[in-house]
């Protein structure tokens, strides 16, 4: 018996961030993201006779080269569904899969990879049983954030919000859902521009992390933070204040290294040219009044965020002024995205 499944499934950029977890993956604090467009995974897993006695069977093939040092990950994942997927243990398992995004540039491939992953496992399962989920995109975003976390975020288009949340009744710590609230168009065609500073693998894991929350000093008062931050973003995505979001996601991204900073032990992920080009985002905005902004994820690169309408202008003070800053003058030019697609 051969069946297979492939999923395309997009990374995603959070605005109000998650960092601090409990067991199972449950987020210490809701988190909401754009999902992006360009930088993407694709996975194909094909299904075929167990070839081992092992509990599971599989390979991974990243871009045509098999890939064992990915299988630690994998076998942890296979062993947080295994009760709801007894096939993961019937069947070899390939999985082939391609990020649309350079190796090792920094930008992170779990929340895509595993949300791709989840997705085709899913599907697979309804082959196999014949039996259709409820909710398709609810079911893989609760397999994919068992997978990791940020993960469970990108199964979807547009805004999604991740972990109870009082001003979102559909909110839940065990999957991700659209955000329901308000959206002026303005945050429809947003543009996010990937800033390579440092490409290569981050010094510290995310797993480690957000580990390091565990009796952080600051984390219960930034765990309430977070929540007060959604509280004020879903009332500016309404209104399409651009000052008062560039205000909010700007102190998120810097507050989450703030964390990193003072965790025991202690780590900077930022590099010097990360701050050199946060300097100049600032700067330009207030000499030129673009409406132009940064966020970080747990690495040195920068996401510049700006409305579709100022694409031209952020994109030659991008090449004139930070290009120098950059990797090989790298970056990647990104958008909100629709979310996963089967293909
Ligand atoms: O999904 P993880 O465990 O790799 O955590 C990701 C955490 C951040 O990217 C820093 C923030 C977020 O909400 O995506």
């Amino acid at each position: 018996m051969k069946k297979s499944a492939s999923w395309r499934s997009p990374s995603n950029i959070a605005l109000v961030k998650y960092w601090g977890k409990y067991p199972k993956q449950i987020p210490a604090n809701p988190s909401i993201s754009f999902t992006l467009n360009d930088c993407y995974t694709e996975t194909e897993v094909i299904l075929d006779d167990k070839k081992t006695d092992a509990t599971f069977s599989f390979e991974v093939i990243l871009d045509g080269e098999s890939k064992p040092d990915f299988a630690p990950k994998i076998e942890k994942f296979f062993n947080q569904i295994v009760d709801e997927a007894p096939f993961l243990k019937e069947f070899h398992f390939t999985i082939k899969t391609h990020n649309s995004f350079p190796h090792s540039s920094g930008i992170a491939s779990s929340a895509s990879g595993m949300s791709a992953l989840a997705l085709c496992l899913l599907s697979l399962k309804e082959e196999i049983t014949g039996k259709k989920e409820d909710d398709f995109h609810r079911k893989a975003s609760e397999w994919a954030r068992l997978g990791s976390g940020s993960a469970s975020r990108s199964v979807y288009g547009g805004l999604v919000e991740w972990g109870r949340f009082a001003g979102m009744p559909e909110s839940n710590d065990e999957f991700a859902v659209p955000f329901t609230g308000k959206v002026h168009d303005v945050f429809k065609t947003f543009c996010d521009y990937v800033l390579l500073v440092e490409m290569g693998a981050k010094s510290v894991s995310s797993t480690a992390g957000h580990g390091l929350m565990n009796n952080h000093p600051f984390a219960e008062r930034r765990f309430l933070q977070a929540h007060e931050n959604l509280e004020k973003l879903t009332e500016i995505l309404a209104s399409g204040d651009l000052a008062a979001f560039g205000n909010l996601v700007e102190s998120e991204a810097l507050t989450l290294h703030a964390m990193m900073m003072t965790s025991d032990p202690s780590f900077i992920l930022m590099k010097p040219n990360t701050v050199h080009v946060i300097e100049r985002i600032r700067q330009y905005r207030k000499e030129t009044g673009t409406p132009v902004y940064f966020t970080l994820d747990a690495g040195a690169n920068v996401h510049v965020l700006f409305p579709a309408a100022a694409e031209q202008k952020v994109k030659s003070f991008v090449d004139s002024e930070l290009k120098q800053y950059l990797k090989d003058g790298r970056y990647i030019c990104d958008r909100v995205g629709q979310g996963s697609e089967r293909y």
